[in-house]
């Protein structure tokens, strides 16, 4: 293929976080640009809590086609923006931008790319009992996909009193008028909440590089007929999946997740199915880069 030249017609993308260094966004886009014979180019904008309003009236003043938007901006981005997909509205955070045209819509694909891998590997949520560890922005996201999917929560956080466990699952309770348990993350309520479980969702940071030797479920209590989602993609293959696999378990690596959000993404910003293979291979060779 040839190489990428930028012209006057080239449509600019890209991602704001704070921190943003080790975003695997720009590689998988632009790969996948180039793949398609796009005319696009993703580059990633460190972009500092206070400068949030500023760069989305700058993505519009400079006629930019899309954002993926990161830690800390996600919920904070809704207020400048001028529409909302439905789902991004309940869960009430933002990590993909459109600009059509001058107006901006916001999309949360990590909800979305969430369920996709899940469904990928033939699993539906429909009807199961799902256990949740964390309640943080992403589990927020995966919790209210899944609770409009139709499973069974039982959200498991360690800070039950401070943090808002509870309250997310007040609100989707209410959202959804189904019941959603929250209990503190301790081993008596993970192994009474894994008995009935379907699947479990890792949705905390532990295990995350550098703390590779940490898991959030001892493996006494993984077995064979549970799924385990590890939303930690660094490692590639976290202890907890490692433990899993060897349980006799179903694993999901947090691998996925990263590459449906952006394959999600990208087909909104130029209405093409994504190659979610080819943009897969780009983050493990990244991924691999980062660990030697
Ligand atoms: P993200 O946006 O990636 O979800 P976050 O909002 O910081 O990140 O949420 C991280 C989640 O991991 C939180 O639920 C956090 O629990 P607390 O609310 O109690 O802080 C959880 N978490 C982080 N480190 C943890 C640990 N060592 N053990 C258990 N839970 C942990």
């Amino acid at each position: 293929m040839r190489d990428r030249v930028i012209s006057g017609r080239t449509r600019i993308c890209g991602i704001i976080g704070d921190p943003i260094e080790h975003s695997m966004s720009p590689v998988m886009h632009n790969a996948a640009f180039k793949n398609k014979g796009l005319d696009y180019v993703y580059l990633p904008f460190r972009v500092k809590k206070e400068g949030l309003g500023k760069a989305i009236e700058g993505m519009r003043a400079l006629n930019m086609r899309g954002l993926n938007v990161t830690i800390p901006h996600k919920v904070a981005v809704i207020q400048f923006l001028d529409e909302l997909d439905h789902l991004a509205d309940k869960i009430g955070a933002v990590n993909t931008v459109v600009n059509d045209n001058g107006v901006l819509k916001g999309y949360n694909t990590d909800a979305t790319g969430f369920l996709q891998a899940l469904l990928e590997r033939g699993i539906e949520p429909k009807g199961k009992s799902v256990v949740i560890l964390g309640a943080g922005g992403a589990s927020r996201a995966i919790s209210f996909i899944l609770a409009d999917r139709g499973a069974h929560l039982v959200v498991l956080n360690r800070l039950l009193e401070l943090d808002w466990a509870k309250e997310l699952a007040n609100r989707i309770s209410q959202i959804f008028t189904r019941e959603v348990e929250a209990l503190e993350l301790n081993r008596k309520n993970l192994a009474k909440a894994l008995e009935k479980a379907d699947i479990l969702v890792n949705a905390t940071s532990v295990g995350m590089s550098p703390n590779v030797n940490e898991t959030p479920v001892i493996s006494d209590l993984l077995r064979p007929n549970l799924v385990v989602y590890d939303i930690v993609y660094n490692p590639i293959k976290t202890r907890l999946q490692r433990e899993a696999e060897v349980a006799g378990a179903t694993t999901i690596s947090g691998l996925n997740m990263l590459v449906w959000q952006g394959a999600l993404a990208f087909e909104k910003w130029t209405g093409l199915k994504a190659p979610v293979e080819l943009m897969k291979q780009e983050a493990i060779k990244l991924l691999e880069k980062h660990e030697n």
